[in-house]
């Protein structure tokens, strides 16, 4: 699909959106854009090469991929990528299986945001500016709003459009350029997260609850694994030997129990993940939309960011495509609010898995999770809940 001619000015280009960020957001909206008819140009910082190579999440709802599939990004997804009925709950003498098919009707599909973004890069949609620097914004508020950076080769330039796009994570400029509320709640805990050149040891994803603390065995492929455990906040990866790493996660995991058995193999990568929950609103200012990671953040338990990202850039697509080619605001107008009932919603279920799982030193809490859990795992309601939030609801509910 050829991407749009850009219009060069004396002082500078124009485009219809300008989008900071070319992670998962900001390279999908480029795609629902162009697929749209609507012209934009991405500013990334890094390199195309560090962007790709970022390990991220890989656990897809049911929406994400529907999405992807009928935007053309659904071949090889469903290739290579696994589609999962549900996962286990596991703590000390207990595993249940909670089938999300049967309470809900959905599945979730593993396939890692790094095949994502592959996939991404690998359609062409998106006009992306690698390695610029310096990007800040102006006149957001107004009705021509632009962007002023240096390009790879240093030279100062300046990107005149209609909208802006702030998909660029928690640490990019565009959350600043928004006046917002704030709402933020940090955790005393990390994980520890390993890729394992071993066949996984599970049909489907573990969550584990254990008074050791919480433990995740997740995969990315037949051969590769992804698993987790938590860790005391400031945790040197470094301090902990594989072999204590694989210790712990059969513990945590409950090998031997029922036979079941965690096969350990060599760690190709180690890494420390901080966790928080984090959501400004609104997520509009002026012709500055904020989408993905720029406007909130969760903590990895509820398998929620990269979908929220997904549902942030398929609403903010429809109403800039709306705006621009039917000149109609009402999507425009609504896209915070619509954006942020989704936002809290897995905010929330972000934040209540990782309470319920992740184990601290008091035992009052610890009896109030466990039978949290064997509430979840036993009532059809409480199981439902749960299925229903990680399957993931429609975009736009
Ligand atoms: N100028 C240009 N690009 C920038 C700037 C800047 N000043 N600051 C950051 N960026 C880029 C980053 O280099 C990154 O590539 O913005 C991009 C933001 O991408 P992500 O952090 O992946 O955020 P998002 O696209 O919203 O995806 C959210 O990523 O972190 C995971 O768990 C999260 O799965 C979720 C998904
Ligand atoms: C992962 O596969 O990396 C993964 C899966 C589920 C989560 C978090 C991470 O909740």
């Amino acid at each position: 699909m050829p991407v749009a001619p850009r219009y060069e000015l004396a002082d500078g280009m124009r485009t219809q959106v300008a989008i900071i960020g070319a992670g998962p957001a900001g390279l999908l909206l480029a795609h629902l854009l162009t697929r749209g008819g609507v012209d934009s140009v991405v500013l990334e910082t890094r390199s195309q090469e560090y962007v790709a190579s970022r390990i991220r999440a890989g656990i897809l709802e049911q929406s994400s991929v529907d999405l992807l599939t009928s935007v053309g990004l659904g071949d090889r997804l469903r290739a290579e990528g696994h589609e999962h009925r549900g996962i286990y709950l596991q703590w000390p003498g207990s595993r249940h299986h909670l089938d999300f098919v049967d309470l809900t009707g959905r599945t979730v599909w593993v396939y890692g945001q790094t095949e994502v973004q592959k996939d991404l890069v690998a359609a062409g949609t998106a006009d992306v500016r690698y390695e610029v620097a310096e990007v800040a914004l102006h006149d957001v508020e107004t009705d021509r709003p632009y962007v002023t950076y240096l390009d790879r080769e240093g030279n100062q330039q300046r990107l005149a459009a209609d909208a802006i796009a702030g998909c660029d994570g928690s640490f990019g400029p565009s959350r600043n350029a928004v006046p917002a509320e704030t709402f933020e709640r940090t955790y005393p805990y990390s994980w520890l997260g390993i890729l394992a050149d071993v066949a996984p040891s599970t049909d489907e994803l573990i969550y584990a609850w254990h008074p050791s603390g919480f433990a995740l065995h997740s995969m990315r492929s037949p051969t590769v694994s992804r698993l987790y455990l938590q860790v005391p906040n400031g945790t040197d990866p470094a301090s902990w030997s594989d072999d204590r790493i694989w210790a712990e996660l059969a513990l945590r995991l409950g090998h031997g129990q029922d036979g079941w058995k965690l096969t350990p193999g060599p760690i190709t990568d180690k890494s420390v993940l901080p966790m928080r929950s984090y959501v400004q609103t609104p997520m509009r200012h002026g012709n500055l939309f904020l989408a993905g990671d720029a406007a909130h953040i969760v903590p990895p338990t509820g398998a929620k960011g990269l979908n929220l990202a997904i549902a942030d850039v398929t609403l903010l697509s429809a109403a800039l495509i709306s705006q621009f080619r039917e000149k109609s605001s009402v999507l425009a107008d609504s896209y915070s609010d619509t954006a942020l009932r989704r936002v809290w919603r897995c905010t929330h279920f972000s934040w209540w898995m990782t309470t319920m799982l992740h184990t601290g030193d008091d035992p009052f809490d610890a009896q109030l999770q466990l039978s949290q859990l064997r509430w979840v795992t036993s009532s059809s309601a409480g199981a439902t809940g749960l299925a229903e939030n990680y399957a993931g609801l429609p975009i736009g509910f």
